[in-house]
């Protein structure tokens, strides 16, 4: 598998990372951000929960100035490498590499004949497991909370019904599915819509990523930087929620008449906004579309 990967909004995160010494890339994938940051001259540590993705990006990047970890970055092992590692920089870019999109046998897209795996890492249940076995009002919550489909409840019990007759095995099964319950106008933004709610739900990205990041936070030096790029509203508003509080100089519910929190904010969003990628940069890459960038500076 080829893995070359252009990263996304390159130019925000060089800006961010600006003397930096020594950055963590939770999310290695291509190598992409990786390759920008060992150019910057920081040493980084390299983390995938894809093994497919860690070989490549050996091969691509070498070891000088650089060390690995297979994992997802929200484990206890791979925190502790994190921890170990003293980073004054951590950036997140979620979700899945062209790769991994690209590569048939993984099933992240609704490519015809494509098996329905969509596992990032070697292990766990894959799509097919969780559609075939997940209760009906399981696959609801998945459809309306991942994938804010309308219709959720009445795919759920489309998906019910037909693998009461055979279980969903590939692509087809499940683009079949969709279109039974959306009707024929439905297409390709639908099944890429679905599919990624499917995908969500196999690697339990949103929940990783909401226990993970507190601890990156404090793994980071004073000074120091966590980036997160999301590409999906669900991501986007668990990093926007915890920036937020972190900002904050007190989290005490409101009725409590004197603070009892921390009394002070961890750090601060810079920049304050979001950053987002330029017209030029989503036509160069389409999937870039839907990118967001959010820089936490821990105190
Ligand atoms: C968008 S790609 C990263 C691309 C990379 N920044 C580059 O420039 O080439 C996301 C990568 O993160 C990995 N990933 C997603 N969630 C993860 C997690 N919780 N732990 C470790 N790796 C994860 C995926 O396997 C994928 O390779």
């Amino acid at each position: 598998m080829t893995y070359l990967h252009h990263p996304v909004l390159a130019e925000a995160v060089a800006g961010a990372t600006a003397g930096v010494h020594r950055a963590v890339d939770g999310t290695l994938g291509g190598g992409g951000h990786a390759a920008q940051l060992l150019a910057a001259g920081a040493q980084v540590l390299g983390i995938d929960r894809d093994p497919a993705a860690i070989a490549a990006a050996v091969e691509r990047l070498g070891h000088a100035g650089i060390g690995y970890h297979t994992g997802n970055f929200g484990s206890g092992p791979a925190l502790e490498r994190i921890r170990d590692f003293h980073p004054d920089f951590i950036l997140l870019d979620l979700g899945v590499s062209s790769p991994q999109l690209d590569a048939e046998t993984r099933g992240f897209t609704f490519r015809p004949g494509a098996p329905l795996d969509m596992r990032m890492a070697a292990d766990g249940a894959t799509a097919a497991d969780l559609l075939n076995r997940a209760p009906e009002s399981d696959l609801a919550r998945v459809f309306h909370e991942y994938g804010d489909e309308r219709r959720a409840r009445s795919l759920a019990r489309e998906i019910v019904r037909r693998r009461a007759r055979a279980p969903l095995a590939t692509s087809d099964d499940l683009v079949n599915a969709i279109r039974a319950v959306l009707g024929p106008r439905s297409g390709p933004g639908d099944f890429a819509r679905l599919f990624q709610a499917v995908r969500i739900a196999v690697n339990d990205e949103l929940a990783v990523l909401a226990e993970a990041l507190p601890p990156l936070r404090e793994a980071l030096l004073p000074g120091g930087r966590l980036a997160v790029i999301s590409y999906h509203s669900g991501e986007d508003r668990i990093v926007k929620h915890l920036f937020r509080e972190w900002s904050r100089a007190c989290i005490c519910p409101p009725a409590l008449p004197r603070c009892q929190c921390r009394g002070q904010p961890l750090g601060r969003l810079e920049p304050r906004q979001p950053i987002r990628p330029t017209a030029a940069e989503t036509a160069a890459n389409p999937r870039a579309r839907s990118a967001i960038l959010r820089i936490f500076r821990n105190e």
